[in-house]
């Protein structure tokens, strides 16, 4: 298939073309195409005339979107909104990437795809946003859900942890709970979701649940790091945009399309950072 990728400079958009090789891929970054410019990316199907489109574009700052909504929105909701116009006229297949922060995190069993959402930060707004305007624009869509994510090459998580523990014990917040999901294990199911034709809403992420605190020591033990780790609440931490306590995503669809458990994607993750050292 001819498929093209937009936000391909991004942890996910990187990893993707690996995933979807085979397939005839055009990865386009930011600088080449701005998703929310809505004659750009007309201009960019005439050219490319792919079959399907992923979406790996996204304004991502969660803390910063507090203070900037118009460009959270421009980013998370606009861009997917001028992108499933235009794939729809066209007749394209598009797979658009959403976020865990579209639950408001008051659970305390895996969210579904058809739990409510309720968003509590403008990432997380901006984000529903832009769910709702790909399945209301294009009926072709897989509206993929994930979360945590962390790639060895990102700015992420476990790669902030590395660089800490290089200065002594970290303080992790052990009361937020969710589902830490390795970046090639998600290329992986977007991969094969492509060619599927089930389309709709998916929740694609490492299987099972861990606190930050959890998988940081998960992660130091992977690596054979002798570094305290000290558990501590979300209030140690006070930051601008509220977080979901619990929002570990569990799927209703195809269980054979859940991704590997998170322990999984880690230790890949740190079999990866060992090579690479
Ligand atoms: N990271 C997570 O933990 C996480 C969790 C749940 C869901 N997600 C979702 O997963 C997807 C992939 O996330 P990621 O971690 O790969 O994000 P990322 O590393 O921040 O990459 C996003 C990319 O999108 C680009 N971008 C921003 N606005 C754009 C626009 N208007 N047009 C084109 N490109 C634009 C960014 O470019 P610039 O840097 O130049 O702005 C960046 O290269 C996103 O939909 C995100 O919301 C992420």
């Amino acid at each position: 298939m001819r498929i093209l990728v937009t936000g391909a400079g991004g942890q996910l958009g990187r990893a993707l073309p690996a995933a979807l090789s085979g397939h005839e891929v055009t990865a386009l970054p930011h600088g080449r195409l701005d998703v929310a410019d809505a004659p750009a990316v007309d201009a960019a199907l005439a050219a490319e005339h792919p079959q399907v489109v992923i979406n790996a574009a996204a304004y991502n700052e969660v803390d910063r979107a507090e203070a900037e909504p118009d460009a959270a929105f421009r980013g998370n909701a606009l861009g997917p909104r001028v992108l499933a116009e235009a794939t729809a006229a066209r007749g394209i297949a598009l797979v658009h990437v959403s976020t865990d922060y579209v639950f408001d995190g008051e659970a305390d069993a895996p969210y579904l795809e058809s739990s409510p959402t309720a968003p509590r930060s403008v990432y997380g707004r901006s984000k529903r946003a832009g769910e709702e305007a790909v399945i209301a624009a294009n009926p072709r869509h897989f509206v993929v859900r994930t979360a945590w994510l962390y790639a060895l090459d990102g700015r992420n998580f476990p790669n902030t942890m590395r660089r800490l523990a290089e200065r002594g014990g970290v303080r992790v917040v052990d009361d937020q709970r969710g589902s830490p999901t390795y970046v090639p294990h998600l290329a992986a199911a977007l991969a094969s979701l492509v060619g599927s034709g089930d389309f709709g809403l998916h929740h694609a992420a490492g299987r099972g649940e861990a606190t930050w605190y959890e998988l940081t020591r998960a992660l130091f033990a992977g690596l054979g790091l002798d570094v305290t780790v000290e558990p501590v609440t979300t209030d140690a931490f006070p930051r601008p945009a509220p977080r979901p306590r619990y929002s570990v995503l569990g799927t209703e669809r195809r269980p054979a399309r859940l991704l590997p458990p998170w322990q999984d994607g880690l230790a890949e993750y740190v079999r990866a950072a060992q090579e690479a050292a």
